[in-house]
Formats: structure tokens, sequence, C-alpha cells
């Protein structure tokens, strides 16, 4: 894969920082979407996993003025450009933004009342173990919520092909996601989808 396609898995150097620019602006059609599926408390502890260039953590950080927004991702550019979007909630303790992988989450068991993933998926290595470190990470009952625009239909041509070819994009339907979810513990799945292709779903995590 070229420079320009692999910075959409991993933002890097100046590109990564147009790109991270881009997709903030690209992309808040389908976050604005995806968040009206979440019903954030003003208190809530929230990660956003794959945070890219920073904007859902501002979004979040509006909807939950006394809470807390964290943001994980394993590419520098990423961090050092969600760190500048949310500088004044990092200095008054409000955000923290650390770089890590998705499989091995820096933070411990039962932190977060909300975990979140907006078209990060595609990326992610290891679902089945991915998500079970999302829910490692979640307070029982806590809420995991998935937003995409590029996924496996059940049936019929698959949108976007081209682009998810080109960008080496795993895509999954439906059903897959609610399987997976499933094997790792997270109950109440609920999945929306609109226009062409977007997927947003969410689950809880089970009480053990
Ligand atoms: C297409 S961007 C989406 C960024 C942002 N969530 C948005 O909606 O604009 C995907 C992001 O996921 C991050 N990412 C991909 N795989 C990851 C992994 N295994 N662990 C952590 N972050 C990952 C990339 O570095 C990139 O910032």
């Amino acid at each position: 894969m070229n420079n320009f396609f692999s910075g959409f898995h991993k933002p890097e150097g100046f590109g990564g920082w147009l790109l991270l620019t881009g997709m903030n602006i690209g992309h808040s059609a389908v976050s604005n979407w995806g968040l009206k599926h979440l019903a954030l408390r003003p208190q809530d502890t929230i990660l956003d996993i794959g945070c890219g260039g920073g904007k859902n953590i501002q979004r979040m950080l509006k909807r939950a003025p006394e809470g807390r927004v964290c943001g994980l991702d394993y590419a520098g550019a990423s961090v050092k450009k969600s760190r500048k979007l949310n500088a004044k909630a990092i200095r008054e303790g409000r955000c923290e933004i650390r770089q890590g992988s998705v499989s091995e989450n820096p933070w411990p068991d039962n932190t977060f009342d909300i975990v979140t993933a907006f078209e990060t998926i595609y990326f992610w290595p290891d679902l089945a173990g991915d998500f079970l470190e999302v829910r490692r990470t979640l307070k029982p009952g806590g809420v995991f919520l998935i937003c995409n625009e590029m996924n496996k239909p059940e049936q019929g041509e698959v949108p976007y092909q081209y682009w998810i070819n080109k960008l080496s994009l795993k895509t999954y339907t439906a059903p897959e996601f609610h399987g997976y979810l499933a094997e790792a513990g997270f109950i109440h799945v609920q999945i929306w989808s609109e226009g062409k292709n977007r997927l947003c779903i969410s689950a809880r995590a089970k009480k053990d």
C-alpha cells in the first residue's frame, strides 16, 4: 500500500495531519448520526478508540460537561492532533489522550461508562480479542458504540467496494458484529442502519 492509502490505517507525518484534518470534517455527518444513538449523561466517563483527529472527543466533551473523555490511538499524528484540538479540556483535567493499540488498551478494568469506535473497526487486527479488551475497560452495564459507513451487506452488491479494496479495509455484516459482541460478553445489542451503508451498533457489557 502506498503512503497515501496507508495513512488511513495509521496517519503519520504531514500527510497524516492533512488526512486527519479532512476526516474531522468529512466524518462529521456519520459521527453526528452515530452520536444520536448514544444516551450520554453529563457526568459520564468515555473512551474514544481510534480517535483520529479528536473531533468526536470534542463533541462528547460538550455533551458530558461534568464528565471526562479519553482517547486512544496507535498513530503519533492522531494523538498529537487530538491533544491539540482538546488542549483546554486536557488542561482542565477532563481529557486524556494516550498512544497505544486497541489490542493492549492501557486503561485498567472497569474504567469507562462508554467506549466509542468511529470509522476505525476496519483496521482492528483481532475483532474477537479487541472486543474483549473493550469489555474489560467498561464498567459492568457500560455501553460500547460502533459507527461505520463501510460495512458488508448481508446480500447484494457491496457499496464502496473500490475503496474497501484500495484501503484494504476489513468489513463485517450486522449479524457478524452481533456474533463477535455476544462472544465477548456483550448483551442488548441494538443495530441501526441508514442510507447506502451506514451502521451504528450499541451493546452493553454483561455484569459478571
Ligand atoms: C479512519 S481513522 C478514523 C478517525 C476518527 N475516529 C474519525 O471518525 O474521524 C482510523 C483511526 O483509527 C486508528 N487505528 C487503527 N487501528 C488501530 C489500532 N489497532 N489501535 C488503535 N488505533 C487504531 C488510526 O490510527 C486512525 O487514527
